[in-house]
């Protein structure tokens, strides 16, 4: 409960971040996330330093940016010291496309967790990324693969860590299938006060 409730997305990351074989370390960890057929539909694509440039450049020359707007996209992409781009690699049609993305997406959180456990920062980002076939093409997306995002790893400035959330009310989001009014439920209730 404690990781899960002092985990924040961290917007401003500086270094360090997590090496190649740390990172793969804490996948091996994250890939352990629920995943029907087991079919690990994922992989990952790491930027460091001025590969981030050239990821900017191809985004800033595919939407015609000026040299400004080209500048601030480098920046943005510079705002980690390591990016993470989160391939979406679906694996045949046996197991519907959505509950793919559904095992990608629990293992990206779990790493998210494992990263921050371990006292590094991540964003989670999508934005103009996803959307880009310069990116894809950079990035050597293969034919039915796609973006799911990219994750801003390294560390948190002590001044911008951000505070731990006060648990969320939840208990309207959750509803006792005996209290549902739908036709049969009500119509069970019913039959078993009369019994
Ligand atoms: C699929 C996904 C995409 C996201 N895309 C962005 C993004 O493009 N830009 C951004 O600032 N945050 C993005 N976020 C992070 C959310 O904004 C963040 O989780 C939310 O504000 C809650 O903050 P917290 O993680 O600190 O609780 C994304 C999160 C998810 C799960």
């Amino acid at each position: 409960m404690t990781a899960v409730l002092t985990r924040r997305s961290e917007q401003v990351l500086t270094g360090p971040a997590p090496g190649d074989e740390e990172f793969t370390y804490l996948l091996q960890g994250a890939s352990s996330a629920p995943d029907h057929g087991r079919l690990r539909p994922w992989r990952w694509v790491l930027l460091r330093g001025e590969d981030s440039d050239l990821l900017g450049d191809c985004l800033a020359e595919e939407s015609g940016a000026d040299a400004a707007q080209a500048e601030q996209l480098r920046a943005k992409l510079r705002r980690a010291p390591l990016v993470a781009a989160l391939v979406f690699s679906p694996r045949g049609e046996r197991i519907p496309e959505w509950e793919q993305i559904a095992a990608a997406s629990c293992m990206s959180y779990s790493l998210m967790l494992l990263l921050h456990a371990r006292g590094y920062g991540s964003i989670w980002r999508t934005g103009r990324l996803v959307r880009s076939e310069a990116a894809a093409e950079l990035l050597g997306l293969g034919a039915g693969e796609k973006l799911l995002g990219s994750l801003d790893i390294g560390t948190a400035l002590p001044s911008t860590a951000r505070n731990r959330r006060p648990p969320e009310e939840v208990s309207t989001r959750v509803t006792r299938f005996s209290d549902l009014r739908t036709p049969r439920v009500a119509a069970a209730a019913g039959n078993r006060s009369a019994a």
